[in-house]
């Protein structure tokens, strides 16, 4: 893999505007906004742990990151079921093998606390994100998403 230098850890506060800037390039228009709630329940909430990550070169720029959500349930248990909510790879880094490894080590981290199960959501009309879940062991659930337009 051509990313042996890079290193994935754990994200911090501090990677708010290194994770904006991924998105933007991704989905080609910034979020600031929606990444500001994520932060503040991240980062600010005692309910939630740690299950975010980053990829970073070696000179400590972030290139990946991958978002997710591990509750806290009753009687501060950890629940056994978690949520992939966001991964991005910076265009000029991706097809590295980077998104794999994020999702590996994301998998990795949650089974050590206890998670067996990981929910994510991916648009039918994105068949792109849907093979690279795909081949990431990611199935379609046995729940269908319904909605209603008003
Ligand atoms: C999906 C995404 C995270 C993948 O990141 P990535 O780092 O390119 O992922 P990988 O390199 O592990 O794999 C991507 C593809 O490259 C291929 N690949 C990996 N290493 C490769 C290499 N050295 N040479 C050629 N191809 C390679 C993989 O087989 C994979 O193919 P597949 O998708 O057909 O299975 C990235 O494309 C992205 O950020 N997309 C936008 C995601 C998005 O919309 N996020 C918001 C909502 S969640």
């Amino acid at each position: 893999m051509a990313d042996g230098v890079m290193k994935t850890r754990l994200m911090k506060a501090d990677d708010f505007d290194a994770v904006v800037a991924i998105d933007m390039r991704v989905l080609g228009t910034a979020r600031p906004d929606y990444y500001e709630m994520r932060f503040e329940k991240l980062f600010g909430s005692r309910y939630y742990l740690p299950a975010s990550l980053v990829t970073e070169t070696e000179d400590g720029t972030v290139v990946g990151f991958v978002m997710g959500e591990i509750y806290m349930g009753q009687y501060g248990i950890f629940q056994e079921e978690a949520t992939l909510d966001t991964i991005g790879v910076d265009p000029d880094y991706q097809k590295l093998g980077i998104g794999e490894r994020l999702i590996n080590e994301f998998v990795e981290h949650l089974k050590t606390l206890g998670v067996r199960r990981i929910h994510t959501l991916v648009g039918l009309d994105d068949p792109k994100l849907m093979r690279f879940f795909n081949s990431n062991q990611f199935g379609p659930s046995s729940t269908i998403a319904l909605e209603r337009a008003l």
